[in-house]
């Protein structure tokens, strides 16, 4: 690979991009999807496959595709990972990365949205992970949040997060806390299917995804903890 995590962050186009994509969704009462959101996807991505030993080459292009995942919000929510991947297809070309990594990015992107998406290799595995288990209460937009609404009510109320990656195991580990502001049922009822889409990702990485939430494992029979 010849362009690193490093130099996309530096380059000021694909950062407009990430924040313009922001910018947007903050409009229309999404919750941060900004630099706070994908540096986080890009760091647990990244972290799940140099927890299951991958090279570093797929470390650094899984935290490439976390920091770039969601530039598609930038034309719109609907069909934002289709859109961010042809908008990358085209921006990675320009700045000149190998177009072997520019296919692999551009594949994890396309893939990473629950309602069309499904895990295609091990970076678009690792970002699906990584970006369905961001809910924490830094999401919610502190200008702008309703207690009303069920997306910041479950945010706002999750005051721990944790993701561990068990390679003895196979496991990898969503364990989080939740108070005051939303229940456990609140967050299965909104966190579904992005949870079933974890668990076919860490299949996908020969792991299985537990789902901890105030102590409790949601998703594994007891005598499998
Ligand atoms: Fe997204
Ligand atoms: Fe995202």
């Amino acid at each position: 690979m010849n362009v690193t995590f490093e130099d996309i962050k530096k380059n000021e186009r694909i950062m407009q991009l990430v924040n313009k994509a922001n910018e947007n969704l903050g409009i229309i009462g999404y919750t941060e999807h900004g630099a706070r959101h994908v540096n986080y996807i890009a760091t647990i991505a990244g972290r799940i496959l140099a927890g299951l030993d991958y090279p570093s080459e797929r470390v650094e292009l899984a935290r490439i595709a976390g920091l770039v995942h969601d530039v598609g919000n930038m034309f719109n929510r609907k069909y934002h990972s289709l859109t961010g991947s042809v908008i990358l297809f085209e921006e990675l070309q320009k700045i000149g990365m190998d177009f072997d990594d520019v296919c692999d990015i551009c594949s994890a992107v396309g893939s990473h949205d629950e309602e069309i998406g499904a895990p295609v290799s091990d970076l678009s595995a690792a970002l699906i992970i990584a970006d369905k288990v961001d809910a924490y209460k830094a999401r919610v937009r502190k200008e702008s949040y309703s207690l009303a609404g069920i997306h910041d009510r479950i945010n706002l109320s999750i005051y721990e997060t944790h993701v561990t990656v068990n390679k003895e195991k196979k496991q990898i580990v969503w364990e989080m806390r939740m108070k005051d502001h939303a229940t456990p049922m609140e967050f299965m009822e909104i966190y579904f299917s992005r949870m079933r889409m974890c668990e076919k990702s860490a299949e996908f990485l020969g792991c299985r995804f537990k789902l901890v939430i105030n102590g409790l494992v949601m998703n594994q029979l007891g005598e499998e903890r």
